[in-house]
């Protein structure tokens, strides 16, 4: 009986071009890699500053295992809460010029423990229609009312929140940075009419930490707003090549969160090392200017030369590129025909992406180079032009 039911699933995403699978990395992540047994150029990974495979946060991974050991053992709330995991909240609320901040495992896992935590079905949630899965899951399980506008669109914004009852506590919700197309939430908009609709503001910063902003603290720091977002969330896995997620605030929101957050609570506390590593991290991204320098060269030279041979990147203005398809099988032939070429860009299709608009999903590292760069502009374009996509 279930046996059945699976298979039918299978067989309908299968035939709708829809069926995923997980491959594998066989070497450390960086612009090239070993993946399903070839050498390949990465230009799908989220590792923007090249950090992923940094001989530094090795360093500091090999000196925390000697003083901590490996495992956290427990919630952080019981004897899980190590120095390192100590370290790195102070150092992001300093970095963020919050009061507090608190680690979460994961980003998935911040999003649903805030939104949870501080929202429920009095309250109201007003959420850009792209934002990342974590956040609409945990809008949803907060029982909020929840009203997504249209992607980066404030007229419509402004719209649904006059609509709400002024004496109902609002919070707009918005990805700085979209995963999946690559343009900014704007942000200086949004805090505008938080203050005309006395909303509170969240953004998940996890594409925009360590890219965006002079010292890559984020969308809040390049749109100069950071003093008028209440809750500040973002991830250590992306730029700062590492792993979970903060939530930076005051010291009120953090206390609350430590009291009422349920994947705070009730999951074990990171590996410290992982900790101690982001921390490394961060310390990289605030002082080291010049990746984020050349991040920015490799992004602006690859899209300009995109956008010149006739592809769509949509508004994209981030080193994420996508590259419109439509189809959710030329999308995927797109990407495999790039493979035999030796080039790693994958294929996004819904339901991660809306009906219609499957697309390559291409992303810059610092660690590109050019000579890389025009390999893969030459073979895009001759096998753009084979699949009628230019
Ligand atoms: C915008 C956004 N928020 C949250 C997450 C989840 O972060 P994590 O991978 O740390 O769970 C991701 C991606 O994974 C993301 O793209």
């Amino acid at each position: 009986m279930l046996e059945d039911d699976l298979r039918k699933m299978l067989h309908e995403w299968a035939d709708q071009g829809l069926l995923r699978h997980v491959r594998e990395t066989q070497s450390p992540q960086g612009p090239t890699i070993q993946f399903d047994g070839r050498q390949v150029h990465n230009f799908c990974s989220n590792d923007y500053l090249g950090l992923a495979n940094d001989s530094r946060l090795g360093q500091s991974i090999v000196n925390s295992i000697r003083q901590e050991g490996y495992g956290a053992a427990a919630s952080r709330l019981l004897c899980g809460s190590m120095p390192s995991h100590h370290r790195l909240e102070r150092e992001m609320a300093r970095f963020k010029g919050t009061e507090a901040c608190l680690l979460y495992s994961t980003g998935f896992m911040a999003n649903q423990g805030i939104l949870t935590s501080l929202f429920g079905k009095d309250d109201v949630i007003f959420s850009d229609r792209l934002n990342h899965a974590s956040i609409i899951d945990g809008i949803r399980l907060s029982g909020a009312s929840f009203h997504r506008y249209r992607h980066v669109d404030m007229d419509h914004l402004d719209r649904l929140l006059t609509a709400a009852p002024p004496a109902q506590r609002k919070c707009i919700v918005t990805d700085t940075v979209f995963s999946m197309d690559g343009d900014l939430a704007p942000l200086d908009r949004i805090v505008e009419l938080a203050g005309k609709y006395q909303a509170m503001v969240m953004v998940d910063e996890a594409h925009a930490m360590g890219v965006m902003g002079d010292t890559g603290k984020g969308c809040c720091e390049h749109f100069g707003v950071a003093d008028r977002v209440e809750i500040q969330m973002g991830t250590f896995s992306k730029a700062a090549g590492s792993f979970g997620a903060y939530c930076c605030g005051s010291r009120n929101l953090i206390d609350v969160l430590v009291n009422k957050s349920r994947s705070f609570i009730y999951t074990t506390g990171l590996p410290p090392l992982v900790a101690a590593a982001s921390l490394k991290a961060v310390e990289i991204i605030e002082r080291d200017q010049a990746h984020r320098n050349k991040l920015w060269d490799n992004t602006h030279y690859t899209r300009a030369a995109l956008r010149l041979a006739g592809f769509d990147t949509m508004d994209s203005s981030t080193p994420i590129i996508p590259i419109r398809v439509g189809d959710n099988e030329k999308a995927v032939t797109f990407s495999r025909r790039l493979f035999e070429e030796g080039i790693l860009v994958l294929a996004i299709r819904p339901p991660t992406v809306p009906p219609g608009t499957a697309r390559l999903r291409m992303t810059v590292t610092a660690k590109h180079n050019k000579a890389d760069i025009d390999y893969v502009l030459n073979k895009m374009q001759h096998i753009g032009k084979e699949l009628q996509v230019i």
